[in-house]
């Protein structure tokens, strides 16, 4: 049995150490707190760091307090992570989404992108002040991205020049003769490859889409090339376009780092052929069928300056890019989203077999009268464009300080259109996640509402080829072929566009055509 003071003792021992441990917790809990003092402390400084530079000493108090509302992140990166963060997970609208929860709609938000200091625009009504008013606002691409586009391509030469290459090369591309004669081909090439690939099996469904869109932009811009430059080229701008909106790392193992090594190649397959082109001009001077690339060695500017073999070459590589990526994206959307949908797909394909039926017998293919039918089918690409925002975001630059919405974009500052926040805005469109072509029934929208092709003097100068290129697919495929996804839930990479992860593994299979 223990004894009174042996107790005692062992009280007054465990009273001496719980007193001892006390002290000791209380001093690790003054330890912690001033670590957690100390790391709010850095927190709140490194946070300030880019408020400091840019909105304190960049523009000073008076200027500063008409900025609009949001945050400048953290220095260097800025917003970027929560960006990436958003653009990586299963829904990239939460990075907009953060800004209107914390400041609510106002349309304008401050914030600091792709290492700039920016003003980000998401209502039709303040995308389209910028896209309207090209003295105030010139582009404003990340530095990175004009690397791998290049310094003389539409985004990095000067208005005058911007427009005389624009009116060069947009009327060959977009107008109505070039588009009747370009039907021919895009018809023939989408005819054989779909039959083509229905009999190989599984395919990578994105891959090959892109494969036919470049196949079809560089018929206009390279006529002469061969089906082996054809494909080697295509490859190279898969890596090219990976590091467009990728963090501008240039070390082994980056995006970016492949991209500038593919830009490289590709002026250097480019000046070949330039080269190549010039030498065959200087034997047989005069040719009947012109392309592209004679336009642009042709063409003279002020004072018979002609353009610099520079300019040519980038203007190809922006353009053979813009040429195919986009429309083998949404071509491939809207494919899926016919075959996932099996109402919007039967009224298609009845559309399309109306015309095919009531063809002058004498009539080859399609022309451009027949593809001005298919109104339901134009309903489903402009559906497909306003969900699948492939360019979710265009960039400028403010040249003065200008007042959007009662708030300041200061002078020098880069502005952020988010093109994929109007599409995706439920006060424009009601329900806005839903695939429903029928919501163009009689709706016009509203001037800045609709942007998938951008808007005044940047507006695509490829809008209608990319349209007919997609019509006269899914004429053919509504017509004759289904798609058969291997994983149809497999989730989706919104970087640098929206695709399946699995690049739409698929099966095209032929079906036989319902009796008209
Ligand atoms: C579905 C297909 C397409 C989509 C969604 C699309 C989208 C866009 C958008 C939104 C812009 C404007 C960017 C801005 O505001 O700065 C643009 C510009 C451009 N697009 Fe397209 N595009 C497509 C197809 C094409 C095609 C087929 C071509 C070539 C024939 C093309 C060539 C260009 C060029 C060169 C520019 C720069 C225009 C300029 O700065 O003046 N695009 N495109």
């Amino acid at each position: 049995m223990m004894s009174l003071s042996t107790t005692m003792a062992m009280v007054m021992m465990t009273s001496n150490s719980s007193s001892s441990d006390g002290a000791m917790m209380a001093r690790s809990c003054s330890y912690a707190a001033i670590l957690v003092a100390l790391a709010a402390g850095v927190v709140a400084l490194l946070g300030g760091v880019n408020v400091w530079v840019y909105e304190h000493r960049g523009l000073g108090r008076e200027r500063r307090r008409r900025l609009p509302p949001g945050d400048l992140g953290w220095p260097v990166m800025g917003n970027m992570w929560a960006f990436l963060r958003a653009f990586k997970s299963d829904d990239p609208d939460s990075f907009i989404g953060s800004f209107v929860k914390r400041y609510k709609r106002t349309g304008i938000y401050k914030a600091f992108m792709f290492g700039s200091p920016t003003i980000m625009l998401t209502t039709p009504e303040t995308c389209k002040q910028v896209l309207m008013d090209d003295e105030r606002f010139v582009p404003g691409w990340p530095k990175a991205t004009v690397e791998l586009v290049g310094k003389k391509s539409f985004i990095g030469i000067s208005q005058e020049e911007h427009k005389r290459l624009r009116k060069l090369t947009s009327t060959p591309i977009n107008g109505y003769e070039a588009l009747s004669t370009y039907l021919k081909f895009i018809e023939k090439t989408v005819v054989s490859t779909l039959d083509r690939w229905s009999e190989m099996g599984q395919i990578e469904f994105l891959t090959e889409l892109r494969r036919l869109t470049f196949r079809i932009i560089m018929h206009i811009f390279l006529s002469s090339e061969t089906d082996s430059v054809i494909g080697d080229l295509e490859r190279v701008y898969t890596d090219l376009n990976y590091g467009m909106r990728a963090m501008a790392i240039n070390l082994p193992g980056f995006a970016y780092h492949r991209a500038l090594k593919a830009r490289k190649v590709l002026v250097r397959v480019l000046q070949s052929i330039l080269d190549d082109r010039r030498a065959l001009r200087s034997k047989i001077p005069s040719q009947a069928e012109k392309d592209m690339m004679d336009n642009l060695m042709d063409v003279e500017g002020e004072m018979g300056r002609k353009l610099t073999d520079e300019e040519i070459i980038d203007t190809l590589i922006m353009y053979l890019n813009a040429g195919h990526e986009s429309s083998g994206h949404i071509t491939m959307w809207a494919t899926v989203f016919l075959q996932a949908h099996p109402e919007v797909y039967r009224k298609a394909k009845k559309e399309q077999e109306d015309i095919q039926r009531n063809m002058p017998p004498t009539q080859a293919g399609l022309t451009l009268k027949e593809v001005r039918k298919m109104e339901y089918l134009s309903k489903v690409i402009d559906e497909t464009l306003r969900m699948v925002n492939i360019s979710f975001v265009a960039f400028r630059q403010a040249t003065t300080d200008v007042n959007i919405n009662g708030y300041l974009v200061p002078k020098g500052w880069k502005i952020q259109m988010w093109y994929r926040s109007v599409h995706m805005d439920p006060h424009v469109y009601p329900n806005p996640k839903e695939f429903n072509p029928s919501r163009w029934d009689g709706f016009v929208p509203k001037a800045g509402t609709f942007l998938p092709f951008g808007g005044g003097s940047r507006l695509c100068p490829g809008n209608e080829l990319a349209k007919l290129e997609i019509s006269v697919f899914l004429h053919y495929f509504l017509l004759d072929y289904e798609l058969n996804r291997l994983s149809p839930q497999c989730s989706v990479r919104y970087l640098p566009h929206p695709r399946p992860k699995d690049n739409c593994m698929a099966t095209i299979t032929k079906v036989p055509r319902t009796s008209m």
